[in-house]
């Protein structure tokens, strides 16, 4: 029996999670007999699934198996229509998701946007802007800015009026250690960096764009672009194929990786990586799709589970150096793809290829493809 054992704690969360999650599980399932290691998974709730449980967005004990876990595969929490009236900082949102960053330290986040050719119907630009096929990775910094920054308060001024104050704070060893993984990340890909800032303008643009020159030096393998917040949204959408690695602070990052997702066909296609600091061999990683719970197509096995099973992908290669298993994974959805199997998201009924189905249909077929 193989020794190489992992522990993982599955939030499936709300809305479309726990249908999503059960897939890549399955996924994950048949890349352990495969490739001989085991994964211990164990589920907890969180979201309103926590605070229905549990009474609160993130248990106690949903936390405590965290904390002994190597890494998280996390669903998607917040359910817009349910009670409106529950405090801001007791929201699925703020209490767990930003909560278990901070509490995990999780800085880097990465979210790979890839339009494979067989999806282009579902890209909202013409053919000409998609030139060879859109591929770039968004490399966002994750606990820090305007997110976490302090004060952060709501105010009520002599005047009458509410202040609402939001601070954006960033370090020099904050920027340098996400650039870091942003150059790291450029050397294993096509070796361009564009990094994204406000400089003409924020106090924090200059410093961003000064760490980001000077841990270049360290890279020299890769050509780096500074560009302009604004500037990067339009180009975005002229010049898509521009860009390999695109590095920003967390704000831009949240707003920019958005826009990319959109050039990708479907917010169901894009997984994501939040990671920690890397401790000996280890790197505790938090692994979550993109899009969000997508509470109207809940539990009519429409949700489309590609993000979710790529999101174990990037799993097994960032948090247990399982390449082959994650690239057996990446075959599989790519061999889906290419069979023609579609959830409704990216489903072209002009594609005489194409095939509609179900979320299991899609996690069962990408599942066998990763056993033979
Ligand atoms: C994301 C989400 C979160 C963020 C929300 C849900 C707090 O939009 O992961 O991009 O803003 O970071
Ligand atoms: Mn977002």
């Amino acid at each position: 029996m193989s020794n190489r054992k992992y522990k993982v704690a599955a939030l499936a969360g709300d809305g479309i999670g726990p249908e999503v999650i059960r897939e890549a599980l399955k996924v994950l399932r048949a890349t352990e007999d495969k490739f001989g290691f085991q994964l211990d998974v164990t589920q907890a709730p969180v979201g309103w699934a926590g605070i229905d449980e549990a009474g609160k967005a993130l248990p106690d004990d949903t936390l405590k198996l965290c904390r002994s876990s190597d890494s998280i595969l996390f669903g998607s929490v917040g359910l817009p229509d349910r009670d409106p009236t529950i405090p801001k900082e007791e929201r699925p949102e703020r209490a767990a998701l930003l909560a278990l960053r901070k509490e995990f330290g999780l800085f880097a986040n990465l979210r790979p946007v890839r339009l494979p050719t067989e999806l282009a119907h579902a890209c909202p630009l013409k053919a000409e802007r998609q030139g060879e096929g859109i591929d770039m990775l968004v490399v966002r910094e994750l606990t820090g800015g305007m997110y976490f920054g302090q004060p952060k308060t709501t105010e009520t001024l002599d005047n009458g009026e509410t202040q609402a104050i939001d601070t954006m704070v960033y370090s020099t060893s904050e920027i340098e250690r996400i650039a870091r993984v942003a150059f790291k990340s450029a050397q294993l890909r096509h070796k361009h960096l564009t990094s994204i800032d406000k400089a003409n303008v924020l106090e924090n643009g200059v410093l961003w764009r000064d760490v980001v020159s000077k841990v270049a030096a360290d890279y020299p393998k890769v050509t780096v672009e500074h560009m302009f917040v604004d500037n990067a949204a339009m180009q975005l959408l002229l010049k898509p194929t521009q860009f390999d690695v695109v590095l920003c602070e967390n704000m831009f990052g949240d707003i920019l990786s958005d826009e990319a997702a959109a050039l990708a066909g479907s917010l169901g296609m894009l997984p994501s990586a939040s990671l920690g600091v890397t401790n000996g061999e280890k790197t505790f990683g938090f692994y979550e799709p993109a899009g969000g719970t997508a509470p109207d197509i809940a539990g009519k096995d429409l949700a489309n589970p590609i993000a979710q099973i790529l999101s174990a992908a990037m799993m097994l290669r960032h948090s247990f150096g399982e390449n082959e298993a994650a690239d057996a994974i990446d075959k599989g959805v790519g061999s889906a793809i290419a069979q023609g199997l579609r959830t409704g998201d990216i489903f072209n009924a002009e594609d005489p290829q194409a095939r509609q189905v179900g979320t299991t249909e899609m996690g069962d077929s990408i599942s066998a493809a990763v056993s033979t």
